[in-house]
């Protein structure tokens, strides 16, 4: 595995920061955890565990609360059944809240408006949950969801919770070549789509990239059996009477009654795919039981829900955060929540701060990046706004660098609210590191210490753990109730990725590697600095450098393609991208560099479309061939190239200098 160490410089840094904020007495005081959660999950991790799982409703409880005798397998809650859409709908109709507003949504053209409560949602879920089964599927086939953010995307993931058949959900920003792979790697029997999406003030089309991609399936050899079609925004649609089927003729004419089964804790909930060191995604396969433990307990105890909580997460659908924290875990905690159909900025700057002070939101979770743009944009446009509602703030998906920590606390949370940075992954299926809103200070910039119930550490390349004021790699020590149990169809991947880098020893356990490089202040809090391996994170999306390279290199123009992560200030690393032509191709002629961007948007999606692409002679390689990807970033980063003599060719750094003064580069 090709890991760099994390980046020593940023340590000097962090340790300049000594502002503090500490939790709000009122909140302090009526926190759902206080410190002694801390103590009590560590004295006896599996009842603390069994006490969560406690908050959901079993058909049959468990025997036993985790079984690990076969690592890196886990299981969670054996032997429990339950239905997880029952426990995010019915059982909070049953319990006399039915009239509770489960989503205000919110479309992008403005007034287009639907309160949901829950029982209507119940309605909602049953009818699609008949109409799914009414297309053939059964427990265990997989659907493929590709979505705008609108309720019929969640009504679809929790219809499919509902008769045990996995979803993937598969984000509308991708391309159908992305989508293509995806079904025939899960093999999905039915996939759910809109005509299209509202963005940016006007109809984006979703179905043409399904219709692309169902083909593009098939010849991969994978056929689709049905594709089930919501209309949105009445644009005109290819139809193919074998293969599509409205929504409204499907589900509206269902039933809105529909026993929901109880599932074995174990049975797959979802695959959620995700960018791994190699071009090729990875199912991150999430259960039942404990996802859905993990989920709820985690949205309760960091966000610190109350009854009356407004709450709103930005998150698409099409990413675990949307999954874990639209989903599963709030509607499980049976909150009242925004979901948002459009962009931060339609149609005008202020479009959140009106969705916030209209719906009186109260906890709001966002992304660092979103956060930057805001700052940059300037204060003067949430200050229009009335934010008062809002008791606290939470940050995902990438480290969020202090002065933006800052700013969100300031000027959006008018210094009143408590900021909580959230560390996880997709394959954690939970927040992991983040302060308790209601114990830990805050502290700009860190995520933290684990919180109750979690075990995490920071470690050398030999696994010892690190001293305070040390920098290494990031660790989880212990299983928890939502991680993941494999990748889809790979267990040997599964195990080779995550638990090969450190083993079980004598003393101890193996121990989950995160990817992600981290330091520990001279407090013992945690930093969490990003990604160590081929993972790039621009814009708190997850993607490979590898994936872009490959894709560079299905043009018919290229010859070999490296991919790196460049500091951006608004989006965090951005793509840079060093290509080597054919010779056949020439000079690739005037346009090649937008060419080039072009088709790495159409094979992977908008967000993977690189930055800038530098045409360049050679690429820098170790002796043994691997390309030596820091060299680059300091061309990327415009620094003077550091070290080169582990090159096979120390003078292949001048040829790219060249290459790249040329005038070829795009900015
Ligand atoms: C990064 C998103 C620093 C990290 C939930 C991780 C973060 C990757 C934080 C997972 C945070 C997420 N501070 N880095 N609070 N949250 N990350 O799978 O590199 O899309 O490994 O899950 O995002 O991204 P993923």
């Amino acid at each position: 595995m090709s890991t760099e160490p994390p980046d020593g410089g940023t340590l000097s840094n962090l340790l300049k920061e000594d502002r503090r904020f500490e939790p709000p007495a009122e909140l302090a005081e009526h926190a759902n955890l206080k410190q002694e959660a801390y103590e009590r999950a560590a004295s006896d991790r599996e009842a603390f565990w069994a006490e969560q799982a406690e908050r959901l409703s079993w058909d049959q409880t468990w025997d036993r609360v985790l079984d690990w005798d076969d690592p890196p397998f886990a299981k969670w809650f054996v032997g429990g059944r339950l239905n997880a859409s029952y426990n995010c709908v019915d059982r909070h109709v049953e319990a006399g809240r039915g009239d509770k507003v489960a989503f205000h949504f919110v479309g992008e053209p403005v007034g287009d408006t639907r309160d949901i409560t829950y029982a209507e949602l119940k309605d909602l879920v049953s009818q699609a949950a008949n109409a799914l089964t009414d297309l053939g599927v059964q427990t265990g086939d997989r659907v493929a969801i590709y979505m705008p953010m609108i309720p019929e995307a969640v009504v679809a993931m929790l219809a499919c919770a509902r008769i045990g058949a996995p979803h993937t959900v598969v984000f509308g920003g991708f391309s159908s070549d992305a989508l293509a792979s995806r079904l025939e790697d899960c093999q999905a029997k039915v996939v759910v789509t809109a005509d299209g999406g509202y963005r940016r003030g006007s109809a984006s089309a979703l179905k043409p990239a399904v219709d692309e991609a169902v083909v593009k399936a098939a010849e991969l050899g994978h056929t689709v059996d049905k594709v089930l079609v919501v209309r949105r925004t009445g644009q005109d649609v290819t139809w193919n009477d074998d293969l599509d089927v409205w929504w409204h003729d499907a589900v509206e004419s269902a039933s809105t009654e529909h026993a929901p089964e109880a599932f074995d804790s174990e049975h797959p909930l979802y695959v959620m795919y995700t960018s791994g060191t190699t071009g090729k995604p990875k199912g991150i396969l999430h259960t039942t039981g404990g996802y859905l433990t993990g989920a709820a307990y985690t949205h309760w105890a960091v966000f610190d829900l109350k009854p009356d909580d407004v709450y709103w997460c930005t998150a698409d659908i099409g990413w675990v955060t949307g999954h874990s924290y639209i989903v599963y875990g709030p509607l499980a905690n049976g909150v009242t929540q925004v979901l948002y159909e459009g962009t931060p900025d339609s149609p005008e700057r202020g479009r959140w701060w009106d969705v916030i002070e209209q719906h009186g939101v109260t906890l709001f979770y966002t992304a660092p990046t979103a956060i930057r743009s805001f700052m940059k944009q300037g204060r003067e446009i949430p200050d229009q706004r009335d934010l008062s509602s809002l008791r606290l703030l939470g940050s995902v998906g990438e480290p969020i660098n202090p002065e933006a920590y800052v700013w969100y606390r300031h000027v959006i949370g008018g210094d009143r609210t408590p900021v909580v940075d959230t560390w996880w992954q997709t394959e954690t299926g939970m927040i992991m590191i983040s302060p308790l809103p209601g114990v830990t200070h805050g502290k700009p910039g860190s995520a933290m210490i684990p919180i109750p119930g979690i075990a995490a550490d920071v470690v050398d390349d030999d696994g010892k753990s690190v001293p305070d004021g040390s920098g290494g790699y990031l660790v989880l020590t212990e299983p928890w109730p939502a991680m993941l149990r494999t990748i889809w169809g790979d267990d040997e991947r599964y195990k080779d990725t995550y638990w090969s880098r450190y083993p079980a020893t004598e003393d101890r356990g193996a121990w989950y590697f995160a990817g992600d490089g981290a330091k520990k202040d001279t407090d013992g809090d945690l930093w969490v600095l990003g990604r160590v391996d081929d993972v790039m994170n621009v814009s708190g999306h997850r993607l490979s450098t590898t994936e872009i390279e490959s894709a560079l290199v299905s043009h018919p123009k290229v010859a070999e393609a490296a991919v790196v992560g460049a500091k951006d200030e608004d989006t965090g690393p951005a793509v840079c991208a060093f290509v080597i032509l054919r010779d056949e191709a020439g000079d690739g002629g005037a346009d090649i560099v937008e060419e080039l961007r072009n088709h790495v948007r159409k094979q992977i999606g908008p967000i993977a479309k690189p930055r800038q692409i530098m045409i360049v002679p050679e690429l820098p390689k170790t002796r043994s061939g691997k390309i030596m990807r820091r060299l680059l970033k300091d061309v990327a980063e415009h620094r003077e190239v550091g070290d080169v003599t582990t090159l096979a060719d120390s003078s292949v750094m001048d040829l790219i200098s060249q290459g790249v003064d040329s005038g070829k580069d795009e900015a």
